[in-house]
């Protein structure tokens, strides 16, 4: 069989057409958003850093809705903190701690190759914030689950 069969994935060769946009080709369904064949590394890391934002974005609403509690007093704050600290609850926090991390990293990381301060180094780059960043949320997960 062919390396590949364009006939089958046109967005592939739409994709490899040379010039500086990738493009999304004729023939090509939404469904390709989501085929992850013949994509680089660099690739999943926009994917990760565009779920995390909208992530983020969202977490940012729910935090100034719970604020809010604080406006009806005390018994509204206190059961939002019983809940806060369920084992489920505390899973969300970790998950939380992970867009950040991914986030924020892959940030610093895009932002050292496009200012050209690294500008061939991005995978490097990405393995080593990857190392960072496991450290950290390690770290940061045992602090979470064991209340330190
Ligand atoms: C921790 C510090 C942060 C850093 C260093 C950072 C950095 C970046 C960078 C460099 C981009 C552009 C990525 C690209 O062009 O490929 C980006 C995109 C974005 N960031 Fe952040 N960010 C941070 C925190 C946040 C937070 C807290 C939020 C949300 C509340 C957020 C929401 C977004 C959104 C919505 C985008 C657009 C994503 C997209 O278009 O795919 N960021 N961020």
């Amino acid at each position: 069989m062919n390396r590949r069969d364009d006939a089958d994935l046109p967005w592939l060769a739409e994709r490899e057409r040379p010039g500086p946009v990738l493009r999304k080709g004729a023939g090509m369904t939404p469904l390709a958003w989501f085929d992850p064949r013949g994509r680089a590394l660099g690739s999943f890391a926009f994917a990760l850093n565009r779920i995390t934002a909208l992530g983020l974005v969202l977490y940012l609403y729910l935090h100034l809705g719970v604020l809010s509690l604080l406006l009806r007093g005390e018994d509204a704050w206190g059961d939002f903190l019983r809940l806060a600290t369920t084992g489920a609850f505390l899973g969300l926090d970790v998950l939380l701690l992970f867009g950040l991390l991914f986030h924020g990293l892959n940030g610093i990381r895009v932002t050292l190759v496009g200012s050209g301060v690294v500008p061939e180094r991005q995978r490097a780059l990405f393995w080593a914030f990857t190392v960072v960043g496991v450290l950290a949320l390690t770290a940061g997960a045992v602090r979470i689950v064991g209340g330190g």
